[in-house]
Parts: C-alpha cells; structure tokens; sequence
C-alpha cells in the first residue's frame, strides 16, 4: 500500500505540492463545461487546509503547445474561490523566483493554484530541470491526479523523485474501487471505448481484449477500425497507423474468440454543407464525416449491455459538446444506468458526457480517470504510482 496523506505528521508551515487533474472539459472560449475533477480535489485539499499546510497546487489543462489564454487554469481558481473562501491565490507563474515569493508569503492553511505545467514544454518531456524546479517549491509532494497517472510527465512523475511523497484521498479510492472491481469481475465483461485519443487508447484497447469479453467500439476511435474491415467512412479522421493497428487488433480478437463490435450507421455531415445539417447513415460516403454513432448501432450495442456482468466505459461515441451529435453517448447511458450490470465510467468528457445525460447516479463508479482507469482494468501499472513511497503497514 502506498503512503497516503494520512500518514504526514506535521503539516503546520510545510509547503506541499499538490499534483491535481484539472484538465476538465472546456469549450472554445475557455468555459468550464464539467466541474467533477475539480469537486473531486476538494476532500484531500480540505485535509491539508485543515493541518495548517501551504498547499500549492498545480495540474495541466488540455494539450497546449506553448502559452495558450484559453487553457490557463485561472478560471479554476474562481471555482476553488467558492470551496475555500479568503484563501486561494492564482499564480500566473508555474515556477520561479517569483512563485518562492509568493509562498513565502502566504498564510498557513492557504492555497495557491500554479499556471498549466503543459505552458513548459519539459513537462510533457518529463524533463529533470523542469522537475527540479516544481520540487524546489515544496518540502513535500502529493499525488492526487489520478487521471494522469499513466503518464511519465515531469509534475506527476519526475517530481516524485526529488520530494518526500503520498498519494492524496482521490487517488486512494480510485484504486480500491478499481481493484475491487478488477478482483469481482463479473461476466460477461464488456469494454466500450469512444472519444478521440485514438493513438493514446488504441494501444489499451489492445490489452483489454485478454480480459473483456466484447469490445464495443465508437466515436472518432471506430474510424480505423472500420477501414480495416473495408467499410469507408469518408472524410472522418483514420490515420494509417491507427488503421493498421486496427488491423493488428482485429485479428488478434479473432485468435482470441473475442468480439469486436463497430458502428453499423451513423450520424453525419457532409463537408461541403455550410449549413453542417446532421442526418442518419448506413454508410459513409466519400464527403461525410461521422460525427455520432446512429440508432442501429445504439440497439446493437444496448444488446450487449443489457447482458453484460460489468461494463466499463471510456470515451463519449459522438462529439456530445454539441446536441446534434449527442444522442448516441446519452442512449447509452440510459442503457447502462437501466442495465443490472456494474458500471464505471471514467474520463474527463466521459463523465461530463453521462452527467449531462442526466442518468450518473445510477452508474456504480464514476471514475475521474479516462486512460488511467482503463489502463489499470487491462492490467497495466501506473509509472506515477509506482514512484511512490510505500507506506507502514
Ligand atoms: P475522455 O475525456 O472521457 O477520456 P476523450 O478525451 O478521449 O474522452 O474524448 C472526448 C472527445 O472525443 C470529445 O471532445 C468528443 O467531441 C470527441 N469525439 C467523440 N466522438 C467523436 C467523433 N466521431 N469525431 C470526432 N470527435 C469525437
Ligand atoms: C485525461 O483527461 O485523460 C488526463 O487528464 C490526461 O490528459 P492527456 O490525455 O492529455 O495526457
Ligand atoms: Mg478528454
């Protein structure tokens, strides 16, 4: 068991270094669609609050290349301001001479938010500099973004290396709920994978096919399997790697007896309409870009649902931001909340999606991890948990 922040002693004075995910679901002007990440924190905030700690917090936000106003994590700021009135300051720094002096001055039991770790680019190099610079802020570092332990980033990563360390309250039951699911898996086990980190979650989606039962397949992650299966899809994105990986995928689940189940219609525009009217397809043809999964496909993978054992879904099956193209992921939803299986949804727009929808409270587990959760249930490890200190038995 790793060490938590239950195993501290004397927080009063010590600045700690909160790793948190805010990289929540945002529209293109920079408006915080989905707060549940950002309530997630406040319980593991709240306790270090309480201790008398400095707590400085940071996270990244989207997939900035350089500094990028619609991705700065100030408006979280605002957010925390109402959890934790009187006692959060937002630093436009990340790092610095200048970010010292602030915590120097800040008050015990007071919070201050850094600027996206992303805007440096050693972040995403997991450069040691870079890391250096984020531990020299602290005397003590805390792991509780959970959503981004698959990665090997320099501020949920290589930090880790340089501080004393534990891991904070959400990451804690993230993996106990995970684990106790991965140890009662019910069957049959079915695995829905969506939105569009295709090249990420391909790679997961590979892995998966040794522990689930039948794989269902949407949003911007179905186009390359389609072509492998010599269907077109128009215009929608399907690089030629991930089409080969498909490949690969597809014959594997066969060696396997494992089933693959892809869109049979679709909700689509065509390019050259000004207008981008949304209208139901069979069949993708050369100007059409899939934009949802259709009501064929809905029935098709509400068949396996509904008699499933377990069920985990990531990644919304249509661009659910907008509403013509969000009938699909809140059908299934309805779906996977009526079924008697036990559910868990993870990922940032996942569960903004399925809240919208309006049926999360009858999901078993929403899970605030997208790639990291399904990571874990393919049996994988997280290299940003593993960096962690064991705690006292
Ligand atoms: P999560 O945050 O739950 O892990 P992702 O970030 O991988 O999920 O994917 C979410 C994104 O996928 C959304 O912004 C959504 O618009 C996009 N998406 C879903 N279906 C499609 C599609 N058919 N074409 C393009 N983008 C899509
Ligand atoms: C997520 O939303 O899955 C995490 O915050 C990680 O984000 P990333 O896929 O951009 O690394
Ligand atoms: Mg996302």
């Amino acid at each position: 068991m790793k060490r938590t922040i239950r195993d501290l002693v004397d927080l009063e004075g010590k600045n700690i270094l909160l790793r948190a995910d805010f990289n929540v679901p945002i529209d293109k002007v920079g408006r915080i669609l989905d707060t549940t990440r950002i309530i997630a924190e406040i319980p593991t905030i709240k306790y270090l609050v309480e201790k008398g700690a400095k707590v400085i917090i940071c996270s990244h936000l989207g997939r900035p290349k350089g500094y990028d106003i619609r991705l700065s994590l100030w408006p979280i700021s605002l957010i925390l301001m109402k959890y934790f009135p009187g006692k959060v300051q937002f630093s436009h720094k990340t790092v610095g001479d200048e970010v010292k002096a602030r915590i120097e001055s800040m008050s015990k039991g007071s919070i201050l938010l850094l600027e996206n770790t992303r805007f440096h680019e050693g972040e995403e190099k997991n450069d040691t500099k870079f890391a250096k610079e984020l531990a020299s802020l602290a005397d003590i570092y805390v792991n509780d973004a959970f959503g981004v332990c698959h990665r090997k980033h320099a501020s949920i990563y290589g930090v880790a290396r340089f501080l004393p360390n534990a891991i904070g309250f959400l990451v804690e039951t993230e993996l106990n709920v995970i684990s106790q699911a991965l140890q009662n898996s019910r069957k049959p086990f079915v695995a829905i994978f969506g939105g569009f980190k295709v090249k990420d979650k391909i790679k997961v989606l590979k892995n998966m096919l040794s522990k689930a039962d039948s794989i269902l397949i949407g949003g911007a992650m179905a186009y390359p399997f389609l072509v492998a299966t010599w269907k077109s899809v128009g215009i929608s994105p399907a690089s030629s790697e991930s089409i080969t990986q498909a490949q690969e995928i597809l014959l594997e689940a066969e060696k396997l007896q494992k089933r693959i189940i892809l869109p049979i219609d679709h909700i689509a525009i065509r390019a050259n309409d000004r207008r981008q009217r949304a209208f139901v397809t069979n069949t993708l043809e050369e100007n059409m870009i899939g934009c949802d999964i259709g009501p064929k496909t809905v029935e098709l993978f509400g068949n396996e649902i509904r008699k499933a054992g377990q069920v985990i879904w990531n990644g919304p099956l249509g661009k659910y931001e907008e509403p013509k193209f969000r009938e699909g992921t809140f059908k299934i939803a309805e779906i996977l909340a009526n079924s008697p299986c036990y559910s868990i949804v993870g990922g940032g727009d996942s569960v903004s999606a399925v809240n919208k929808s309006g049926k999360a409270k009858m999901i078993n587990h929403l899970s605030t991890g997208g790639g990291a959760t399904m990571h874990l249930l393919e049996g994988g490890s997280l290299p940003a948990i593993d960096v962690i200190q064991e705690g006292l038995e």
